[in-house]
């Protein structure tokens, strides 16, 4: 299937589901106030692919984070609560991503990428 349509009322606060699209897993996260600050915060900081958390959401919808959950330095697949950074970390090789899935250390050379996606209704997404 070359899109999906995912149900947002899935995941709570805090939380994230990890889906299948295109043979990759996609994480949908459902950030929270203290996450979304944390990430604009650093939208100054020095990082090796400089991107403004705002323009890595949807507006007005900024506690969706939708990523490719494959780490952009060899594929495996990070996961959310360590590092240094609040957000994801590849235990592969030792990259911390933040939370806006933006790298910070490590040897990865890219954010995690967001893929097109369009919010259907305030409950509902579609991928691709
Ligand atoms: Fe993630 Fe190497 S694959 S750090």
């Amino acid at each position: 299937l070359a899109s999906i349509e995912f149900d947002l009322t899935k995941v709570p606060p805090g939380q994230q589901v990890v889906l299948k699209w295109r043979g990759k897993p996609l994480f949908v996260r459902n950030r929270t106030e203290a996450e979304i600050a944390k990430a604009r915060a650093d939208d100054n900081a020095n990082m090796p692919d400089p991107q403004a958390d705002a323009d890595r959401v949807k507006d007005g919808k900024a506690q969706w984070m939708v990523l490719i959950g494959t780490c952009t330095h060899l594929g495996c697949v990070p996961t959310f609560g360590g590092g240094e950074y609040g957000g994801w970390f590849c235990p592969c090789h030792g990259s911390h991503y933040d939370t806006s899935g933006r790298i910070r250390k490590g040897p990865a050379p890219r954010n995690l990428e967001v893929p097109e996606y369009t919010f259907l209704s305030d409950t509902s997404v579609r991928v691709g």
